[in-house]
């Protein structure tokens, strides 16, 4: 088999990527070790940031996100008991965030590809990288009992955190950031009408909670819990409890209902550093994680990939290899910035095991800025909808 870019992993990266190089009119072939219906239905993020709506509207991705996401035009930020408003959409010249599910978008994108015939082979395994370092780079995997292999031009690593492409890079190039934070988020999905309009992101002695949502029908929360959290102490109820307190207002109710999903997912500062060696492309979580608070682990995916789809057409059309030479330091400004903003938006709502006290009496100090000075509120709400991108300010 041959292609132009060999792309492994099909999440939110890898399939943005195949779109955008097929408009480019440049083949790529997708390797994804889990099966359709397992990326389909994996519940993750569900805040899409201004810059990423436009991309998915401007390149024909949009149709049901247009009918199904529901926009925001702003975020409340609870402590205290009191709830505050930050209003996005004001204090940012128009821009917005959308609520929709990952894994709607992923379907979206599957759907999009296959109509546009390209090729996603689901279910490959042991996925291996050759020649990385050289003109023709190739991709080996097992595919239904047989052993295949993929000569492309370039190999575009967007497998996440635990994927494979990152590890074929020889030791001593990459250099690793990595801040492991001591709390952790227990997430569940509940059929229960959203108690609230806009997303609350609320601080409370006995730490963070958040309430999100995914349709009019559909709750999402989340509650701080240790990093090895058993998730079999938590019933229902338990979970229900500790969110009424956390989340608590005078005069506001939280509504519960069935629970459907639930999971622990870890908090932590990633990044590596350049994100290539020769041919192969790190993109999204396979290059770097945020901590969660924010919302930006798959707008910061999809921020890359836009680079990356840049770089090579320019570099098919034209020979030039220096969008391609630009790739990592272009995605890191961007990346570093949201890792700032996501670490400060986490350690500004979250309790920190030992705090003797001195902690939370600063977090209040800042959230009381935050939410009384319009400069500082700005200054969230320009993060949080998202950054332009360099071209947009014309860069
Ligand atoms: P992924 O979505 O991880 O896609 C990588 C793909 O590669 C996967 O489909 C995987 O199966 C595949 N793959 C892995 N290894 C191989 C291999 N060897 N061969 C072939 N394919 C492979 N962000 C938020 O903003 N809010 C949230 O609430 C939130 N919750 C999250 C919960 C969890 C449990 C996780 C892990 C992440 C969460 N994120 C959240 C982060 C966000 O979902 C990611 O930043 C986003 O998915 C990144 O997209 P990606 O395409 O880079 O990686
Ligand atoms: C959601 C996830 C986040 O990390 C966040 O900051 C806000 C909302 C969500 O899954 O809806």
């Amino acid at each position: 088999m041959r292609t132009q870019v060999g792309i492994v992993g099909a999440g939110p990266a890898g399939l943005v990527l195949s779109h955008l190089l097929h408009l480019e009119g440049i083949e790529s072939v997708v390797l994804e070790a889990r099966s359709r219906e397992y990326v389909e239905q994996r519940v993750r993020a569900g805040v899409l940031e201004q810059g990423t709506v436009d991309l998915l509207r401007d390149t024909g991705l949009a149709d049901r996100l247009e009918r199904e996401g529901i926009v925001h035009h702003g975020i409340e930020i609870r402590f205290d008991g009191r709830g505050h408003r930050i209003a996005l959409t004001d204090l940012t010249g128009g821009r917005s965030i959308w609520i929709y599910g990952q894994q709607e978008v992923v379907k979206d994108l599957i759907d999009a590809r296959l109509a546009a015939g390209a090729e996603i082979h689901f279910d490959v395994e042991d996925v291996r990288l050759e020649g990385i370092d050289s003109e023709t780079p190739s991709l080996h995997f097992i595919l239904g009992g047989t052993d295949r292999r993929l000569d492309c031009d370039v190999i575009a690593g967007c497998d996440g955190f635990h994927g494979v492409t990152r590890g074929s890079i020889p030791n001593g190039v990459l250099r690793e950031y990595h801040y492991e934070f001591p709390f952790a988020w227990l997430g569940i999905l509940a059929t229960v009408p959203p108690s609230t309009e806009e997303l609350i992101y609320a601080r409370h002695d006995r730490g963070f909670a958040l309430h999100s949502l995914r349709s009019p029908q559909l709750s999402r929360l989340y509650l701080q819990v240790a990093p090895n959290e058993n998730l079999n102490e938590w019933p229902d109820d338990r979970i229900w409890e500790e969110l009424r307190i956390r989340l608590a207002m005078e005069g506001w109710n939280l509504a519960d209902g069935p629970i459907i999903e639930k999971g622990v997912a870890g908090m932590r500062s990633f990044v590596v550093e350049p994100m290539q060696y020769g041919r192969l492309f790190l993109a999204g979580d396979a290059a770097h994680i945020v901590p969660a608070t924010g919302a930006k682990g798959l707008n910061l995916a999809v921020a890359d990939v836009r680079v990356l789809a840049r770089a090579l057409a320019t570099w098919y059309r034209t020979g030039s290899a220096d969008l391609l030479d630009a790739y990592s330091s272009r995605c890191l400004g961007r990346v570093w910035r949201v890792q700032d903003f996501s670490a400060w938006m986490s350690s500004m709502l979250h309790r920190y095991p030992g705090d003797d006290g001195m902690q939370g009496k600063l977090q209040l100090a800042r959230l009381e800025w935050v939410t009384s000075m319009e400069s500082a509120a700005r200054s969230l709400a320009e993060n949080y909808v998202g950054l332009p991108f360099d071209d947009e300010l014309g860069v």
